[in-house]
């Protein structure tokens, strides 16, 4: 049951409304409210603003009501990057790496994105939905309320619906919103390699077969490709996502991780909806996503994660004019987190970005990277009542305690999905 509500008694009320998406200098613009109140009705934001005003409704008269005790309130995290189902960690690549093997090597000799594909294919989809619950509750309990997910785990017919199948179900079983993204285009599979044209042959068994079942079944709203070293070439790139747009769906890229390939631009052009990543950006691409709408998702924990020093270049990146947005890329090979906190904490140390701008990038630049920024990512009437609520006094107080549980509360639509306690 849907609940009315009136919240009375932050500290903070982070609105974040206003113009979306957020660039340049409004990306520090949290528009917050000292002494205010939210009535949530049906789900949805009713009124927010100064607390003597919304008690004046009349409908804000016999409504139940909560005391956030002095805490933050904000809209909940949208995480707009992760690879939620898979089957197991990868710890013993962990070890591998901090004994000094690296990521594409790993992956070279069988391991990395091809160690979970071999996994997820063998585990049963309730194991697969097990773990994923399991995660969908702690991204809840670290504030968030909605988040992309991404296939890319399967690779073949089979698994790779499976995995949008299981998102689905999901979707329809449990408070956060998933929103999906066929990335049936993450590496080649083991049974496409070594021989020659392999490649080729996976894109056409992709377009031929896997995306045209996809769409018809509506089982994603993006379509996604790893473009990288070791992974798809620009030319194959263009090929998957200019077959996906003609399809109906919303081209997305993993751009500029490992080295530079010129995805970003590729994205650019093709009306990419972001270009994720990003650590090897040039000067012209930074100059291309200013002048977009594809928005610039950087993703600090895998850099964390890998013990890599070099981060995407957030401060040009927000300072030209990007749409900067942050996710978590939850993920068992580069960043097995779900805490889109932790992801602040990252943004403000290593990508140089204020707290404000990091809550702006987590919450309403990335309801825009998932074309959602009219529902969700920030506290205007009209929106779904989608809160985080956090034991702190002041918002610059969430990136700066790290590595400890502070969310209080969590609210779905109005209902609350987590509570402390
Ligand atoms: O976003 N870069 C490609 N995909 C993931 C990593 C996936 C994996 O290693 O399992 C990422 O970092
Ligand atoms: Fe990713």
């Amino acid at each position: 049951m849907t609940q009315n509500l009136l919240i009375t008694g932050a500290s903070q009320i982070l609105t974040l409304r206003g113009k979306t998406p957020r660039r340049g200098a409004s990306l520090s613009n949290l528009e917050i409210e000292k002494d205010g109140a939210i009535l949530i009705r049906n789900g949805q934001i009713a009124a927010v603003g100064r607390r003597s005003r919304i008690e004046a409704r009349a409908d804000a008269r016999r409504v139940e009501k909560l005391d956030a005790g002095g805490r933050v309130v904000l809209p909940g995290f949208v995480d707009p990057h992760t690879h939620l189902i898979h089957a197991a960690s990868r710890a013993e690549e962990y070890e591998l790496k901090i004994q000094g093997a690296s990521y594409e090597e790993i992956a070279r000799t069988g391991g990395g994105i091809l160690n979970s594909v071999k996994k997820l294919r063998s585990a049963t989809s309730a194991a697969l939905k097990a773990r994923a619950c399991a995660a969908l509750e702690e991204f809840s309990s670290s504030g968030t309320t909605t988040i992309e997910a991404k296939s890319g785990y399967g690779l073949d017919v089979t698994n790779e619906l499976r995995i949008l199948q299981l998102q689905r179900e999901l979707a329809k079983e449990q408070p956060i919103e998933i929103v999906s993204t066929f990335l049936g285009a993450h590496v080649v599979p083991l049974e496409f390699r070594g021989k020659p044209g392999g490649a080729e042959r996976y894109v056409d068994l992709l377009l031929e077969q896997m995306l045209p079942q996809v769409v018809n079944e509506g089982l994603a709203e993006f379509c996604d490709v790893f473009c990288d070293r070791g992974a798809f070439t620009r030319r194959q790139t263009w090929r998957i996502l200019n077959e996906g747009k003609l399809h109906g769906l919303t081209p997305r890229v993993h751009a500029e991780q490992l080295s530079r390939t010129g995805a970003t631009q590729l994205g650019v052009e093709l009306g990419a909806a972001s270009c994720d990543h990003l650590e090897q950006v040039n000067a012209s691409d930074i100059q291309s996503l200013a002048k977009s709408r594809t928005v610039a998702t950087l993703l600090p924990a895998c850099d964390y994660h890998l013990g890599w020093k070099q981060y995407a270049p957030a401060r040009k990146l927000i300072d030209a004019g990007a749409i900067v947005a942050l996710a978590t890329d939850y993920n068992p090979g580069t960043s097995p987190t779900v805490s889109m906190p932790m992801i602040l904490s990252l943004a403000c140390t290593q990508l140089r970005m204020t707290p404000a701008e990091a809550i702006a990038a987590a919450t309403i630049n990335a309801a825009y990277a998932l074309r959602r920024d009219h529902k969700v990512g920030s506290i205007e009437p009209g929106k779904q009542a989608d809160l985080a609520v956090f034991e702190v006094e002041d918002y610059r107080e969430i990136p700066y305690y790290f590595g400890i549980q502070r969310c209080w509360m969590t609210m779905k639509s109005g209902e609350i999905i987590y509570m402390r306690d």
